[in-house]
């Protein structure tokens, strides 16, 4: 954790804004690789994970976007209305669940709205090193595309086609991929409706699923509310019991218990909540453990995640 200082604010699109971060008490920020993020720590107490959105290369400042969401959970909006330049924020090292794959001889980016900033910093840093990749960058239009002048004034605008909904422009993905070869690795970011259509064309025409990666915005850790039964937690070290209601995360029943459980995003992405599962059989509704380590049902993401089993203990 460090402290760092507001250098910078500017609009970057309707509702978007870019914050530069600058280091207070040494030259330079930790190195970090494309597709990174931080935890931010904001002023009312939430802590928010955002995309580093500029070059791997240049980390004497960091770079970050936040779109206003409509309706906000209290992040985005502290930092629209709050954030002044020259404020002092806490943030965390960076931290990358999102790589770009080193055995890909050609990387293809897709971009859903704000997940441009960790593509962003992807294809600055395939440029810089001269590597073959192309970015699908979908907006409602271009005053909602954020960095759309940056990225039309740089090398960036030969890798680049944009699609603009509003314009009648629509990304077809299955086109995209068909021309692809079997080297190419494919990176996407956005609304989870936009991974679900990109990853189902790239299934559809037989990608194997390592050569798929994601990062996911804005998880909806209510989603599938409807079909959520009641169950009971068993805490395995300190031997309490919880009925977890249809309507509250396990997250939310831990922390009005008083037990002391780590978080940081809330949506299951960051992994922070991390705990192993002893029994029962869980319902994983995160997004940051692979399909593969879901399947094994040894860990589970409390915020986010219930139970299938009419039971679950958990190593807490
Ligand atoms: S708090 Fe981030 S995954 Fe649970």
């Amino acid at each position: 954790m460090q402290q760092v200082k507001v250098t910078a604010r500017q609009p970057q699109a309707h509702n978007v804004i870019s914050l530069t971060l600058s280091p207070i008490d040494q030259p330079t920020l930790p190195n970090f690789q494309a597709g990174a993020h931080i935890d931010l720590h904001l002023g009312n107490g939430l802590i928010r994970q955002y995309s580093l959105c500029h070059s791997p290369s240049s980390h004497h400042d960091y770079q970050i976007a936040v779109k206003l969401e409509q309706p906000s959970r209290g992040g985005s909006a502290w930092i629209h209305d709050q954030l002044k330049v020259g404020d002092v924020l806490t943030i965390s090292e960076p931290k990358n669940v999102f790589h770009l794959a080193d055995e890909a001889k050609h990387h293809v980016l897709f971009a859903g709205g704000i997940g441009i900033t960790p593509l962003l910093s992807m294809a600055q840093a395939l440029l810089e090193t001269d590597a073959s990749f192309e970015l699908h960058y979908s907006a409602q239009s271009p005053d909602e595309a954020a960095f759309y002048q940056e990225m039309t004034s740089s090398g960036l605008q030969h890798h680049t086609q944009f699609y603009f909904n509003r314009e009648g422009q629509c990304l077809d993905a299955h086109a995209v991929l068909a021309q692809q070869s079997q080297t190419s690795n494919l990176y996407v970011c956005g609304p989870q409706g936009y991974i679900d259509y990109v990853f189902e064309c790239a299934r559809t025409q037989g990608w194997e699923e390592s050569r798929l990666h994601r990062e996911l915005f804005h998880a909806d850790p209510c989603a599938n509310s409807s079909d959520n039964q009641p169950f009971e937690l068993h805490l395995a070290n300190t031997g309490q019991t919880f009925t977890v209601p249809a309507h509250s995360t396990v997250l939310e029943v831990l922390l009005d218990a008083g037990v002391d459980v780590p978080f940081s995003c809330e949506e299951g992405v960051c992994g922070t909540c991390i705990t192993r599962v002893l029994a029962g059989e869980p319902d994983h509704r995160d997004h940051y453990l692979t399909p593969q380590e879901q399947a094994s049902n040894q860990e589970f993401l409390p915020c986010c995640s219930r139970a299938k089993s009419a039971s679950l203990t958990i190593e807490l």
